[in-house]
């Protein structure tokens, strides 16, 4: 067997490291947590990693480690990606890759200087029913597509994505999650769009919707928000069907396996694609990539057409309210 992939994590303190990421890391057969690094320090859980730092730095000095996770401020993001590059780690970085398309460039230009690996920590793809929901969508299961819609709102309370100066707003938060099926569904970048949003906190986007125009039959529509409860739901509709995902179509769990399907005869259908941790599998296939035993299935040009997209769509935005 491989020598396991010797993982650092940067920012280990990380809400979503400490929940998932770090958990993952440790379970999986062909991957080792062998440091961690939190600039705050003091006394947090560090699932049994050989070494800790209190200086990021230092943990991209250790030879023992071979790739890093990085779950920092999204504004964060380009400095530790680079810096990880210099110093020779592969990289899995948190979604959104960067705070713009400009900055994920530099980024995936930095590891491919370096010879390393660069990825989005974007984990939804790794779920069974986001495969079943891809092959829903570009199959023709639901004949000409008609009309897709994403909404991902939950109530946002102080925290850093309040902040434009470390790449907050609900756009760069929910984005990847709202727009990656939309894409899928469109087959292409949207030819038309228009966006709407509500400026809150210290001066980003509390909430974000967009209407997009595939220009081939199919219009879709999507809303991100801080300000609202927590919802998340997708739905897409067709000349021959219709479904529906209201069970955490962005972050599922174990739990959430089924695609809710409407045939043109009015049968109704539950599709179980199966459970799965989103989390386990982006690791396992990070580690394979690096391998070379697989090829990365989101590459970083694809991360920063996404950003592109969502730099547009920000610039187009109109302004509906301003806390
Ligand atoms: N894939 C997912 O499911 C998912 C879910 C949530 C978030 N995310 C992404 O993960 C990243 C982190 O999100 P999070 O919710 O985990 O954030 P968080 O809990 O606030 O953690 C961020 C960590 O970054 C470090 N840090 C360094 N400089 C900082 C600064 N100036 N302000 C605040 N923290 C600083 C801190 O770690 P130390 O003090 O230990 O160094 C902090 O604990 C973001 O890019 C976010 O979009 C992804």
């Amino acid at each position: 067997m491989a020598e396991p992939l010797r993982w650092g994590v940067l920012g280990a303190t990380s809400r979503i490291a400490q929940k998932a990421v770090m958990p993952a890391i440790v379970a999986d057969g062909s991957s080792e947590l062998a440091a961690v690094a939190s600039r705050s320090g003091g006394d947090y859980p560090t699932l049994g990693a050989k070494s800790s730092y209190d200086d990021y730095q230092a943990l991209l000095d250790d030879e023992g480690v071979d790739a890093v996770y990085i779950p920092l401020p999204n504004s964060l993001h380009l400095e530790w990606t680079v810096r990880a590059a210099e110093a020779g780690k592969h990289v899995l970085c948190e979604k959104p890759l960067a705070s713009n398309a400009a900055e994920a460039t530099e980024m995936a230009l930095a590891c491919t200087r370096a010879g390393v690996t660069l990825m989005e920590a974007y984990m939804t793809p790794f779920h069974p029913r986001s495969e079943g929901l891809h092959s829903v969508l570009t199959a023709g299961r639901l004949g000409r597509l008609r009309w897709a819609c994403s909404t991902f709102t939950f109530p946002l309370a102080d925290d850093h994505r309040w902040n434009p100066d470390m790449g907050g707003g609900a756009l760069l938060d929910l984005g990847v999650y709202c727009l990656s099926p939309l894409l899928a569904a469109g087959e292409a970048m949207p030819a038309r769009s228009d966006a709407s949003m509500t400026v809150g906190g210290a001066g980003v986007d509390g909430t974000f919707s967009g209407r997009l125009d595939f220009g081939n039959g199919l219009s879709a529509a999507f809303v991100c928000s801080f300000e609202a409860p927590f919802m998340q739901r997708f739905e897409a509709i067709g000349t021959d069907g219709a479904i529906t995902i209201d069970e955490r179509p962005f972050t599922p769990t174990e739990e959430d396996r089924f695609i809710h399907l409407t045939h043109r005869s009015g049968r109704m259908e539950s599709i179980d694609c199966g459970g799965g941790n989103t989390y386990g599998g982006m690791v396992e296939h990070f580690a394979a990539v690096v391998r070379g035993e697989a090829r990365p299935r989101r590459t970083p040009a694809e991360a920063i057409e996404l950003l592109t997209l969502q730099d547009g769509l920000r610039r187009a935005a109109r302004v509906t309210a301003e806390d």
